[in-house]
């Protein structure tokens, strides 16, 4: 197959869709409303670290200090009502029908250089697909770097594995169990990690590679069932990003996306989605067209309220 990186593309969302089900992949420049919402994300970073500048304050401080600091920082993105706000005017920027898309809350992720921390709240990710954690094979990944990105902080894409399995364990990875893992505990994960993540169990090449750079508030969009990794970072700066994830309607009840070649996770995360025009979750039928019996093995949402009790 060939690899196209479409850039600045006008298709329609529909036709955006079906290419990125067929593993090309998006990338767009700056807009008014990507700009508006690593604004609002760069002003709860710089509060955050302040008086330290983001990206360099990792020389400044202890490892657990810095874990503490972000384990506060991402879930107020997260859960920051103006957060939600910003991505409906993303996907309607972007040309998404907002009556069908649906969202799930948007991450803030961050890439320490050095190898200063790689671990819980600031994991360095080995190849995967998002399919091996229960992703549906129509969900769609926005990518946005907070701040401008090198070729040695940025992510990689593996395109020779769009159409090769890799052997990996996602068969031990289940959403439930997982739901029941997750939780403010990750920011005293500062050495090892010991979650459930799903890998591959053969090594993988890792080039060629594909690193897609896009200046702070450009946007990479790209299939769940990419096989995508984060660059070791060398660059000596924090990468900070946002990611979030949408499933479109239409696709989920036919069941459209990419084709799945090597994924066994069980559990969905179906019910995670919020539609972009009310926050309404997907309608039962279409969960119970994902939904694969496990649903007793742990909590079928993540319920930060009820895990994310504030540190004793
Ligand atoms: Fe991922």
């Amino acid at each position: 197959m060939n690899n196209t990186v479409y850039y600045d593309s006008s298709v329609s969302d529909e036709q955006r869709r079906q290419l990125l089900f067929e593993g090309q992949l998006f990338v767009y420049s700056p807009r008014k409303s990507t700009l508006a919402f690593i604004e609002h994300a760069r002003r709860l970073v710089a509060e955050a670290f302040a008086p330290l500048s983001p990206e360099t304050a990792q020389y400044h401080m202890q490892v657990e200090q810095y874990a503490k600091i972000l384990g506060k920082l991402k879930p107020s993105f997260i859960h920051h009502p103006e957060s939600k706000v910003h991505l409906k005017a993303i996907l309607n920027d972007f040309g998404c029908d907002l009556e069908k898309t649906y969202f799930d809350v948007p991450k803030m992720r961050s890439s320490t250089s050095d190898k200063y921390l790689t671990t819980g709240i600031a994991y360095a990710w080995h190849p995967h697909r998002d399919t091996w954690y229960a992703a549906p094979m129509c969900q769609l990944n926005w990518w946005i770097p907070i701040y401008d990105i090198q070729p040695t902080n940025a992510m990689a894409f593996h395109p020779q594995y769009w159409s090769a399995p890799v052997r990996n364990d996602s068969e031990k990875f289940n959403y439930y169990e997982w739901n029941k893992m997750r939780g403010p505990q990750l920011a005293l994960k500062t050495k090892e990690d010991d979650r459930p993540l799903s890998k591959p169990t053969v090594p993988i090449e890792m080039d060629p590679q594909i690193r897609l750079l896009c200046p702070a508030g450009g946007l990479i969009l790209f299939s769940a069932a990419q096989l995508h990794s984060s660059v070791p970072n060398s660059s000596g700066v924090t990468r900070f990003s946002i990611d979030f994830r949408t499933v479109n309607y239409d696709d989920a009840l036919a069941k459209r996306g990419a084709p799945n070649i090597d994924s066994a996770s069980t559990g969905t995360t179906m019910r995670d989605y919020l539609r972009a025009t009310d926050l309404a979750n997907l309608p039962d039928e279409i969960v119970e067209l994902y939904d694969d019996g496990t649903s007793d093995r742990g909590a079928v949402v993540y319920r930060p309220a009820e895990f994310d009790e504030p540190a004793k």
